[in-house]
This record gives C-alpha cells, sequence and structure tokens, in this order.
C-alpha cells in the first residue's frame, strides 16, 4: 500500500510517500519538510496568518518533489493523507483542501489523519512495534502520556493543565532574549550553566494522577530574571540549567506515574516511546532511558526527524488506518481542536 501525506497543521510544510507492506512494515520513498522557523523567527513565535500563506505557497511544488523522489505517480498511490488538525485553521484549510483535489481527480481514498494519532503511530513505521505502547509526546503545542492500544484505539494518561512543554521552553528563551525555537538555545545555554543555583518550583510532582503544568515554573523562572536584570551570560546559562533541571524532574515523576496507571489499566507496555521536538533535548532522552527501565519496559525513540512534524508520520497514519478501511468522505471537515 503507498501512501501520500500532507501535514501542515503548524509552521512546518511537509509531504512524503511511504509504503506499508501486508505485513504491517513500513518503508519510507521519500520524505520533504519545508519549515518556515525563518519567517516566523523575528515575531518569537508562530504568526498563523504568515504560516497559511507560507503553506499555500510550497506545498504543491513540495507534492511534487515528493512523488518525484519516491518515483511514483499519483494514479499509482493506494490513497491520499493529510493532517486534518489539530492545528492553526488555515493551515489545515490548505492541506485537506489539497488532498481531496488530489483524491477527486486521481479516485483515491482520502483520510484525513489526526496530527497527534500520526505521532503515536510514528514508531510502526521504522519499528516492529507490538500493542500497547505508552506514548509521550511533548512538543510546542502538545504535552500528553497516552496508551496506544491500538489503530484508533487511544486512551489519554496524563496531559497538561496549561502551556505544552515545548512552549514553556520557548517563553524561557523569549525572557532570557535567546533565539526561538528555544528549545535548541535553552539546552545549548544550560551545558555550561548550574542547575542547582536556583530553586525553581516543580510543579504536580508527587500528585497520583500524570498530569502537567508549566504556568508556575515559567512565572517563577521569569521573576527570578527580572529580579537580576540586566542578565549577565552566566546568569542566563544558569537560569537555563535550573529550568531544564526542573522541567526533567516534573517529567521523569509525571511518567513514572503515568506508567504505574497505563500498567493498572492496561498491563504492561511494550515500549515507552517518545516523540514532539522535546523528545530530542539530551536531558529528557537520558531520563526516558531511566523511566522506560524502572517502568521494566524498552524506550523506543523514532529518529530526530520522525519526532518533530513531518510528511512521513501523515502518510504512515493514513496507511495504517487504510490497512482497516477506515477513510473519509469528501466533506470531512478541518478540526482546529480535536482530542485523540
Ligand atoms: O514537534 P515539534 O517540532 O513541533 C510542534 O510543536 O508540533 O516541536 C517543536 C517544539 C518547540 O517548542 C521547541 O522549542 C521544542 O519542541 N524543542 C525543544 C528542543 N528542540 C525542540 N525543547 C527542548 N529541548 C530541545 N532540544
Ligand atoms: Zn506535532
Amino acid at each position: 500500500m503507498i501512501v501520500l501525506g500532507l501535514e501542515t497543521t503548524c509552521d512546518e510544510t511537509a509531504a512524503a510517500v511511504v509504503e506499508r507492506d501486508a505485513d504491517g512494515r513500513g518503508r519510507i520513498l521519500s520524505n520533504i519538510v519545508w519549515s518556515q522557523i525563518d519567517e516566523h523567527a523575528a515575531f518569537g513565535g508562530v504568526v498563523p496568518e504568515i504560516a497559511a500563506r507560507a503553506h499555500v505557497e510550497v506545498l504543491d511544488r513540495l507534492i511534487a518533489q515528493a512523488m518525484q523522489e519516491a518515483g511514483r505517480r499519483f494514479d499509482e498511490l493506494d490513497g491520499v493523507a493529510a493532517a486534518a488538525g489539530p492545528g492553526l485553521i488555515g493551515g489545515l484549510i490548505v492541506g485537506l483542501t489539497t488532498a481531496k483535489a488530489i483524491a477527486l481527480v486521481h479516485e483515491k481514498p482520502l483520510v484525513a489523519v489526526n496530527h497527534l494519532e500520526a505521532h503515536a503511530l510514528t514508531a510502526r513505521l521504522t519499528n516492529d512495534l507490538p500493542f500497547p505502547y505508552c506514548l509521550f509526546l511533548a512538543s510546542g503545542g502538545h504535552t500528553q502520556i497516552v496508551a496506544v492500544r491500538g489503530v484508533g484505539d487511544y486512551v489519554r494518561i496524563g496531559t497538561t493543565l496549561d502551556d505544552a512543554i515545548g512552549e514553556a521552553f520557548d517563553k524561557t528563551a523569549k525572557v532570557l532574549g535567546l533565539d526561538y525555537p528555544g528549545g535548541p538555545a535553552v539546552e545549548r545555554a544550560a551545558r555550561d550553566g548550574d542547575p542547582a543555583r536556583f530553586a525553581l518550583p516543580r510543579p504536580m510532582v508527587g500528585r497520583p494522577d500524570a498530569d502537567f503544568s508549566l504556568s508556575g515554573l515559567k512565572t517563577a523562572l521569569r521573576l527570578e530574571a527580572e529580579k537580576l536584570a540586566p542578565l549577565s551570560d552566566q546568569d542566563v546559562r544558569d537560569l537555563c540549567a535550573s529550568f531544564q533541571q526542573a522541567v526533567a524532574d516534573m517529567v521523569r515523576d509525571r511518567l513514572r506515574t503515568g506508567l504505574s496507571l497505563f500498567r493498572e489499566q492496561f498491563g504492561q507496555p511494550m515500549a515507552l516511546v517518545a516523540a514532539g521536538g522535546v523528545a530530542s533535548n539530551q536531558a529528557i532522552r537520558a531520563l526516558l532511558n531511566a523511566c522506560a527501565l524502572d517502568g521494566r519496559t524498552v524506550l523506543v525513540l523514532p529518529r530526530p526527524e520522525l519526532c518533530t512534524d513531518n510528511g512521513a508520520m501523515i502518510a504512515w497514519a493514513g496507511a495504517e488506518r487504510l490497512a482497516y478501511g477506515l477513510t473519509d468522505t469528501l466533506d470531512v471537515g478541518p478540526r482546529p481542536r480535536w482530542p485523540l
């Protein structure tokens, strides 16, 4: 089965072609991602209107490139998938409408994919991974612990009550005058910083649920920065290191609780799977490994380019749904809010 997938939910425009064989094994035939980061950097965050226009400008070209690299024609596809949500409405309309046009013209099944479901299933594209497994998704827009029990069968175990973890990294970077996106900048600065210099709060730690909260930590960091202003380079490094340590401590505690809630309800997970841009942070990766070991399971970390937003994950989720006959009609609409 060969599927074209389009991703336009946020600030990456992406098109990819993947293959799923009869045994459920995946292969990436092409995976083209165009990041709009430069267009949004001056604003310190994603501007929805700029994002939507940029998707319109480049999507056609990316699709042509993805098809060419895959060496396939449209009539050789078994389906066309697009991320229909959650995300920014302008981008969703661009991607979904484009997928509908291709599906209509070439008489192919359409699959409207939930972006979060795509993150949840990506690990199966490159690994022989049976259900059920525990997903930790941490990106700029989402922070969730999810029990992935099968295609279309997801149970949310924990979520953030306010900001996403990546968003907190981005806001911290902004307060400290670092580059956007903030995650990599904060991680770099933290390397030469003292994680014990500032006693920042660890929200939610010790609670019996597996939820997250970042706003108290974010505010505490801003107050420390204001007290010290103007900040020296070493102040910035120490603030970054203290912030990253606080996030890591919270994630470790929340994941431990999440994994034990998983076991109580669904039995032993086949793996702990991480996805989203935050999973590329080395401090977070180290603790994910420790959490998996503690939970007597294994850590599955898809390659960095498959952890962040891309077209292959949408195409793969489309193929997994197609294998169960789960398709959508041409009147399916975009869903800016679409919980798993
Ligand atoms: O998954 P992703 O590429 O896009 C979505 O948000 O869907 O995630 C981007 C987020 C940004 O908030 C970025 O600051 C964060 O992931 N991020 C990181 C790191 N690299 C990216 N956060 C912490 N440490 C990193 N090394
Ligand atoms: Zn994402």
